[in-house]
């Protein structure tokens, strides 16, 4: 029989991209419980709530209609005036949708944005930490990621004055996350105006990725595009709406580049789900009761869930104030944080990411999300306590 050698036929770049590390934990999590053991998963940054009913029944309601058909590529007018209608009420921001196109998800969104934006050996500054796929959104397109390592004690953000130091004749983008994935950190507006300000003076766009946004737990909330027009907003229904599996995001862009991300956008992905994104204007236009109800539980949760991991020694020197994740200090029982995490799996049958995930700037470091329930963080908090106190006692 006719076998494939895979180091023939794969390009180097698609061998080399690292795994997303959260998604092996899930599966090795889930090959676990199909074996019968009960396992308590706290790695995952997907909503445990369900999508809201009359988000459902809008998108069911254009399926009736028969809105099944591909969209304009920038996605239906209706969602792009909504979504720039529910950036002024919150902002302020005074957008046309012209500049909206609407994609499958941020993630899509995020590819086409640099896909626009690099050529070969074009930089990028991040934080390390960072969300796992930055970097690999970068590389793949031929560019260079190059890291600011941040400090924890200010939430492991961003901050102009370290920018200004990374900068160089090939920076092509500053990217930015507020809510932050791991650090659950929100920037202040004096940060977001001060990488606006450089972005200005330099030329150079922010890329800023706000998925987390409204998911804040204090204290106020801002865009980028407060700030400049320069800037590549990506944002999404994913976590806010509770609407992972729906795929459904958006780019904002300045109005001289979206000729170029459409074009980009009708090759590689013709247009958005056609009934998601009538969904996506049900989401945006319907009752928010139940985001803010979503916003008060995990807020609960937070509390709870930071108290447990203080108690155990897994130190947190920021309260982190959005998205649903505490990026936790576990360098006093390991440095190694995929090897303890694959421990707290099979010995304490809880599943969390390692902070390596997010760079070597998390390493040590383990990601708690809050989105499961009350009572499973409860337990999920009594097992790791139990296997770190055995750890602690092993020392001994
Ligand atoms: C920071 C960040 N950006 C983007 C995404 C992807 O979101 P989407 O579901 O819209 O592709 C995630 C998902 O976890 C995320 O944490």
């Amino acid at each position: 029989m006719f076998s494939i050698n895979s180091e023939c036929i794969l390009s180097k770049k698609s061998e080399d991209i690292p795994p997303f590390y959260v998604m092996e934990v899930l599966e090795s999590a889930q090959a676990l419980e199909a074996e019968g053991r009960h396992i308590i998963h706290l790695e995952v940054g997907e909503p445990d709530f369900p999508t809201a009913s009359h988000i459902c029944e809008a998108a069911c309601a254009a399926i009736g209609r028969g809105s099944t058909k591909y969209t304009h590529s920038q996605g239906l007018l209706s969602l792009r005036e909504t979504i720039v209608e529910s950036y002024h009420r919150k902002f302020g921001v005074d957008l046309s949708p012209d500049q909206v196109i609407v994609t499958s998800g941020t993630s899509p969104g995020l590819l086409i944005v640099f896909m626009a934006l690099l050529e070969k050996m074009d930089e990028v500054i991040m934080s390390n930490p960072h969300y796992a796929c930055y970097p690999n959104f970068v590389k793949y397109l031929g560019g260079t990621p190059i890291y600011v390592y941040t400090n924890e004690t200010n939430g492991f953000a961003l901050e102009p004055e370290t920018v200004k130091q990374c900068l160089s004749s090939n920076t092509k983008a500053i990217l930015i996350n507020s809510p932050s994935n791991p650090g659950g950190h929100v920037m202040s507006p004096e940060s977001l105006q001060g990488l606006a300000a450089i972005a200005d003076e330099r030329g150079i766009p922010i890329v800023s990725d706000e998925i987390y946004q409204g998911l804040i737990y204090s204290g106020e909330e801002h865009t980028i595009l407060e700030y400049t027009d320069n800037a590549f907003v990506l944002n999404g229904f994913s976590k806010l709406y509770a609407m992972t599996g729906w795929r459904l995001g958006y780019i904002i862009c300045p109005p001289e580049c979206v000729r170029a991300i459409q074009k980009i956008h009708q090759n590689f992905f013709i247009c958005a789900n056609s009934f998601v994104q009538e969904a996506g204007v049900a989401a945006l236009k319907g009752s928010q009761e139940h985001v803010a109800e979503m916003i008060q539980t995990y807020n609960t949760r937070r509390q709870y869930m930071l108290k447990r991991l203080l108690g155990m020694g897994l130190d947190v020197r920021k309260e982190p104030m959005g998205a649903f994740y505490v990026l936790a200090d576990a360098r006093k029982y390991s440095n190694d944080s995929l090897e303890l995490s694959r421990r707290i799996l099979n010995e304490a049958g809880v599943a969390v990411t390692p902070g390596i995930d997010f760079g070597n700037g998390a390493e040590g470091y383990l990601r708690f999300s809050y989105a499961n329930n009350l009572e499973n963080i409860k337990e999920g908090m009594d097992r790791l306590e139990a296997f770190l106190e055995k750890e602690l006692e092993g020392e001994l």
